[in-house]
């Protein structure tokens, strides 16, 4: 057997590749890990999840505030904002956060090299010149945001940015257009609203958040609209032109596909937007430029991503690949269990990941999540039941003043068994686990109606969406 360098090098640190190498360290392989960036945990950890949750979390604060939702509690305060300060404690929770994996990396003996990986070969991979060879090597170079044609990002200028560059304005935008309704277009474009900007969302289909349930996206639409983002849908982008410190985009109707659920607000003709901020969020591409993919005879499909089997092997023996970089949901918990489940079989064991029950969240306010399917996708494989409880009926989301949402439970009609769980409610992240444990368990909707849920919790009005499936609800 040849003398390799590792038993396994991932390529790529975030939530896929360093959970995935402190696994296989924790095993008892050999482990490195390579990243370009200086800091290790990747998209997620410097420029995805935590600062952006770091920038929801604080810019919630300020709306509750500035709102009037702390007043009805009796609690009257005039906020000021500190956008240095705020940006600040989003900075410091990253560098804990990224500082952290590198304990983590000496602590497990996971060898960390700083560069940019290309293939030599199956077994070798070059960094700044210099070859390191692996048994296995796991390709986890995650993805990057999806260019616009004639829409030019520029986060320098902080005129047409990214979600990176929106993460790090340095000042609130007046006005700030959002082109593309899904995660994270209504996420960050709700932190800048609730700091002052007027935001419009301009959205191609007919619905927000494509993927998601069909009740869940008009509810969203609906709540999101009386925060007063104005909502485009049905519109395309077909240009953009940055003069002085404002962009003017040219908008006109999508003809392209529709949900057909949705209204449709285009107005039948182009028209142009000025705005001080203009923000691309039209989705994520994955990252398989520059990895030299061809020295091992590996192509990526006609997505750009690289396809596996169920061991998360490609076509190319000893190479694997995990994360964003793979069909599926871009998520990083579907990252890092991939990145267990991969350890786990490069060390000789089984890794699973039931990629039925991959939860999803959207951090908004209220959040939005979901778990299985959704309400047609079960429809549209058989015969199903389906339970429905307001928020506005739960007494801890009443008690806390949080009326909006609702949680919604699918059932196969014959079985029972839970097909899909979607809630938007304020604590709906949290409220998911419960879901997903149960879905992973096979419960049934029965299960979840007759498990104890503790008294005032959001979590009750799962139950209570559990017990409609199956008949009446008590508070309703
Ligand atoms: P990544 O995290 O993208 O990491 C890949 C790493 O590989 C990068 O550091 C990159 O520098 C490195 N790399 C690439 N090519 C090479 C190479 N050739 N050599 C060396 N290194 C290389 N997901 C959630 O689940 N929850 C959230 O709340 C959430 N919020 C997000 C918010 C934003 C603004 C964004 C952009 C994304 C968010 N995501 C969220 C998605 C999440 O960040 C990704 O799904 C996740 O990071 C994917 O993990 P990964 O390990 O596959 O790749
Ligand atoms: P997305 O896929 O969620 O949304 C992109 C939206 O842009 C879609 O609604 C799409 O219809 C629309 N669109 C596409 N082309 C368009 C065009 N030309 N004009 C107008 N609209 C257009 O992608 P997004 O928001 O960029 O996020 C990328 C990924 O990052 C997501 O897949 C998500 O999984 C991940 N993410 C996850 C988060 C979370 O879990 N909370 C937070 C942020 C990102």
């Amino acid at each position: 057997m040849a003398d390799y360098d590792f038993d396994v090098l991932f390529i790529g640190s975030g939530p896929g590749g360093y959970v995935g190498a402190i696994r296989a360290a924790q095993l008892g392989l050999r482990t490195a890990c390579v990243d370009a960036r200086e800091t290790l945990g990747g998209t997620c950890l410097n420029v995805g999840c935590i600062p952006s949750k770091a920038m929801l979390h604080a810019s919630e604060y300020f709306d509750a505030a500035a709102n009037g939702a702390m007043a009805k509690m009796g609690v009257e305060v005039t906020p000021k904002l500190n956008l240095p300060s705020m940006h600040a404690q989003r900075v410091d929770a990253v560098d804990q956060l990224t500082k952290g994996i590198a304990f983590l990396f000496k602590k497990n003996k996971v060898t960390w090299l700083k560069g940019h990986a290309s293939f030599v070969d199956a077994h070798t991979v070059a960094v700044n010149g210099q070859n390191h060879t692996a048994r296995e090597i796991v390709i986890a170079t995650g993805s990057s945001v999806t260019p616009l044609p004639g829409v030019e990002v520029d986060n320098a200028k902080g005129i047409v940015v990214d979600s990176t560059g929106a993460l790090e304005l340095a000042a609130v935008p007046k006005t700030m257009v959002v082109i593309g309704g899904g995660v994270i277009g209504l996420e960050l474009g709700s932190v800048w609203r609730r700091l002052g900007a007027k935001v419009t969302v301009v959205e191609y289909l007919d619905q927000l958040l494509p993927g998601m349930d069909g009740d869940i996206r008009k509810e969203a639409a609906r709540i999101f609209a009386r925060q007063g983002m104005e909502l485009r849908l049905s519109t395309k982008v077909t240009g953009c032109k940055v003069s002085g410190k404002k962009a003017t985009l040219t908008i006109e109707p999508a003809a392209g596909p529709s949900t057909g659920s949705g209204p449709s607000t285009g107005s039948g003709q182009a028209e142009s937007l000025t705005a001080d901020c203009v923000l691309v969020s039209i989705g994520r591409r994955p990252n398989t430029q520059g990895l030299n993919l061809e020295a091992i005879g590996l192509a990526p499909n006609a997505r750009g991503q690289i396809e596996i089997d169920g061991q998360f092997r490609t076509s190319v023996p000893g190479v694997r690949a995990i994360g964003d970089v793979v069909p599926g949901p871009m998520l990083a918990h579907k990252a890092e269990d991939e990145g267990i489940a991969v350890a786990e079989w490069i060390a000789g064991q089984i890794g699973i990941v039931n990629h039925t029950v991959i939860p999803g969240v959207v951090y908004t306010w209220p959040e939005i999540a979901g778990v299985g399917l959704t309400e047609e996708a079960a429809a549209a494989k058989g015969a199903i039941k389906v339970g429905k409880f307001p928020m506005a009926a739960n007494s801890r989301a009443k008690t806390n003043h949080e009326p909006d949402g609702f949680v919604k439970v699918i059932a196969d009609a014959t079985t029972d068994r839970v097909l899909g769980v979607w809630c938007i409610a304020s604590v709906a992240g949290t409220m998911i686990a419960e879901a997903a444990l149960g879905m992973e368990f096979g419960a049934t909707s029965e299960d979840i109606a007759y498990t104890c849920h503790a008294h005032p919790t959001h979590s009750e009005a799962i139950k209570e969406a559990a017990m409609a499936v199956r008949g009446k609800p008590i508070h309703m």
